[in-house]
């Protein structure tokens, strides 16, 4: 299987929930921005205060800060990977393919998961995060249509993307991304 791998989609589409389960199989680092910005709102860091209200509103955290995570754990990190919800944006994207042309590694695939708006919604509800209210899953999708969709052109121009249907069980989606990462 693919080694270093970005998972793309919106919110709810099961990125984590994928990423995990890949991660835990192949050995491979889980690297989910989202789940290291709430450890440190949890621990209550200086990054965690300055990211806390900012998640809560369902807009991205600064580029500078979340940059500053991915780094420090890619460096420290040797063998495959799963970036799951980075890079966000096209100027994340960018500072991604500069560190890693610093550690000499590239990225063999990007893994777009697709779901209807409908079923995120209920997904997300029924989770019931503390930034999975309607009102703020909406402004997360409307962040994600204006500023992370971009993305799938940008790595579909690179010969990278790989959509896949992200609905049905967790067993058949991990099914059909696995089919999409032989080597
Ligand atoms: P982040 O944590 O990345 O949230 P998200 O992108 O909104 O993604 P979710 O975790 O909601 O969805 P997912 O696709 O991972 O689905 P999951 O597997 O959890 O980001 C949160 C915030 O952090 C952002 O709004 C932003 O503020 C900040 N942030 C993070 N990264 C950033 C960055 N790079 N730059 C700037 N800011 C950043 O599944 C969702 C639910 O569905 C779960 O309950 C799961 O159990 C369920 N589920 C999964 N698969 C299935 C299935 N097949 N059938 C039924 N239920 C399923």
């Amino acid at each position: 299987m693919k080694q270093r791998l970005l998972f793309l989609g919106p919110p709810g589409a099961g990125k984590g929930t994928q990423a995990q389960r890949l991660a835990a199989a192949d050995g491979l680092l889980h690297l989910s921005t989202g789940d290291l910005l709430r450890a440190e709102v949890q621990a209550g860091t200086s990054l965690g205060q300055e990211a806390e209200a900012v998640m809560a509103r369902g807009e991205l955290v600064s580029d500078t800060l979340v940059l500053a995570i991915v780094r420090s754990r890619l460096e420290q990190h040797r063998g495959g990977w799963l970036l799951d919800g980075f890079p966000r944006n096209l100027i994340q994207a960018a500072a991604l393919a500069d560190l890693l042309e610093e550690l000499n590694q590239q990225i063999e695939a990007v893994v777009l998961m697709e779901l209807d708006d409908a079923v995120l919604l209920q997904r997300l509800l029924a989770r019931g995060r503390t930034d999975d209210n309607e009102e703020v899953i909406r402004h997360r999708l409307t962040v994600y249509r204006e500023q992370t969709a971009p993305l799938i052109e940008h790595y579909r121009a690179l010969g990278l993307l790989t959509p896949v249907e992200a609905s049905g069980s967790v067993a058949e989606i991990e099914a059909r991304i696995r089919s999409v990462l032989v080597d």
